[in-house]
């Protein structure tokens, strides 16, 4: 087995393991993101306060299958975007090093963020008819409905009804608003981890270890649900439309902005962070573990003249 289809595996592993433990609250974030959408903030009905009481009022009427809805599509999303980052990543990266600095091997901060960038817009681009079929079997509620309720009995017969009515178009509905969502989201965790890092190190006098690793994953993913929020919003609202609310994700933001107020974007956010907070925690801690591992297999196995390159 090549390290590449092992990282894969791996990674892959990893993250439906992180979907599987905060699924729940993906499905808060989004009924709370669309819920009194378009609606003056005193105008609007609150049938999720928050959170907690979210989780409490699907659990009683739903039941846990009302919080795991969508989660089969949550799955496919998260392989293909697992899969986008190893497969996309280090290609994108050495083409961009050897035409910038003549040399592929050259690591550069802002080659490596843009290059992480990129391949996660690809994956989101490429995963984004998941992640809309997600976001509908996520809003429906027989109890407490918010957003269009599309009567998808799965996430297979929700592509196929979305395919026949829309078409191609319909199933890459805001496709715009999950890239942007990403490449922010791509764009601030690493510097942001290893900033914190450095930063805790020297002011705080932390060692290297697991519980640095937990702080800087902690403020990092603190760092990308900031950003990604107010896209995220944005994307959980074309996805609930068919088309016949917003024209793109300006006019989505201006709207939204317009009637309920600026804090609008952040709707959900405590939800969503929730959500990143162990996601990031569990992928940065990982990645530690088995950077420290291939080191230590390169410190063993290879002969100095091919470690002095890599
Ligand atoms: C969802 O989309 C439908 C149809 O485009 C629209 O009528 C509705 O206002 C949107 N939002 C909610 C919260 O239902």
């Amino acid at each position: 087995m090549s390290t590449t289809t092992g990282a894969f595996i791996a990674g892959g592993i990893a993250a439906c393991g992180a979907v599987t433990v905060t699924h729940s609250f993906e499905t808060v974030k989004i009924r709370l993101q669309l819920q009194g959408e378009l609606q003056a903030k005193d105008a609007a009905v609150k049938k999720y306060k928050g959170v907690f009481h979210a989780v409490k009022v699907i659990l009683k009427n739903e039941g846990p299958r009302g919080l795991f809805q969508g989660i089969g599509s949550a799955y496919v999303y998260q392989v293909l975007m697992n899969g986008c980052r190893l497969g996309f990543y280090e290609p994108i990266r050495g083409g961009l090093a050897s035409t910038i600095y003549k040399d592929a091997h050259v690591q550069s901060l802002g080659v490596n963020v843009f290059s992480g960038a990129v391949s996660g817009m690809l994956g989101a681009a490429l995963g984004s008819p998941f992640f809309l079929v997600k976001t509908r079997l996520q809003s429906h509620s027989p109890f407490l409905p918010v957003g269009t309720q599309h009567n998808y009995k799965n996430a297979v017969d929700g592509l196929r009804k979305i395919h026949n009515t829309e078409g191609i178009k319909g199933l890459y509905r805001g496709v715009g608003a999950a890239m942007v969502r990403t490449g922010f989201g791509s764009s601030v965790q690493l510097p942001t981890y290893f900033l914190a890092k450095r930063r805790l190190m020297r002011h705080l006098g932390m060692e290297d270890g697991p519980a640095l690793h937990f702080a800087s994953s902690t403020a990092s993913g603190f760092a990308v649900c900031c950003v990604m929020h107010p896209p995220d919003t944005i994307m959980s609202r074309l996805y609930n439309q068919t088309g016949n609310l917003y024209t793109g994700v300006f006019d989505c933001l201006y709207k939204t902005v317009k009637t309920e107020g600026i804090f609008a974007i952040y709707k959900g956010f405590f939800a969503h962070l929730a959500r990143i907070l162990p996601h990031t925690i569990l992928t940065l801690s990982l990645a530690e573990q088995t950077n420290k591992l291939m080191r230590r297999f390169e410190d063993r196995w290879l002969p100095d003249s091919i470690r002095a390159k890599i």
